[in-house]
């Protein structure tokens, strides 16, 4: 009888460590994937700053710097759902310049206003 209670004991301790395993395993990777997703957005906003060739207030110059998250940039927005970019808004800075084509990477934006 004693036997019994430790025997499954045992056997409900390793399908908990089974399932917490299970569960580790499926939210590994969605980890790594949304973190080189959103180091995809960093590098094609950088792109875009290399192709800035007039920055007359030094917006992007001082704070597009790989110092700090891309979410934090001016006039980028990230949603906190995907973490990643969703909204770039570039208007009204003076800039003059050329879109990279990186900036197609961009696979979450919805709002992008380049303006002026
Ligand atoms: C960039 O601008 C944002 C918003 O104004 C600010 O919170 C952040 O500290 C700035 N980053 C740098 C590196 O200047
Ligand atoms: C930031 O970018 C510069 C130049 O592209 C690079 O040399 C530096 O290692 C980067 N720093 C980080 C923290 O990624
Ligand atoms: C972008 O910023 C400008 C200036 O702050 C503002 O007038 C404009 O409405 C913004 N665009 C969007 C799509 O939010
Ligand atoms: C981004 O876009 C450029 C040009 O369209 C491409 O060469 C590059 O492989 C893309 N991917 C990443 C992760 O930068």
């Amino acid at each position: 009888m004693d036997l019994n209670i430790r025997l499954m004991e045992k056997i409900s301790y390793y399908i908990f460590a089974l399932v917490a395993l299970m569960l580790l395993s499926l939210q590994m990777p969605f980890f790594a994937v949304s973190s080189t997703s959103l180091a995809t957005d960093q590098s094609a906003l950088l792109a875009l700053t290399t192709h800035i060739t007039l920055d007359p207030y030094l917006i992007l110059t001082r704070n597009w710097t790989n110092v700090s998250c891309v979410c934090n940039w001016i006039g980028v927005t990230c949603n906190s759902r995907h973490h990643r970019v969703v909204a770039l808004n570039i208007s009204g800075m003076g800039l003059v310049g050329t879109i990279p084509p990186q900036l197609g990477n961009l696979s979450f934006l919805v709002s992008p206003d380049l303006r002026s």
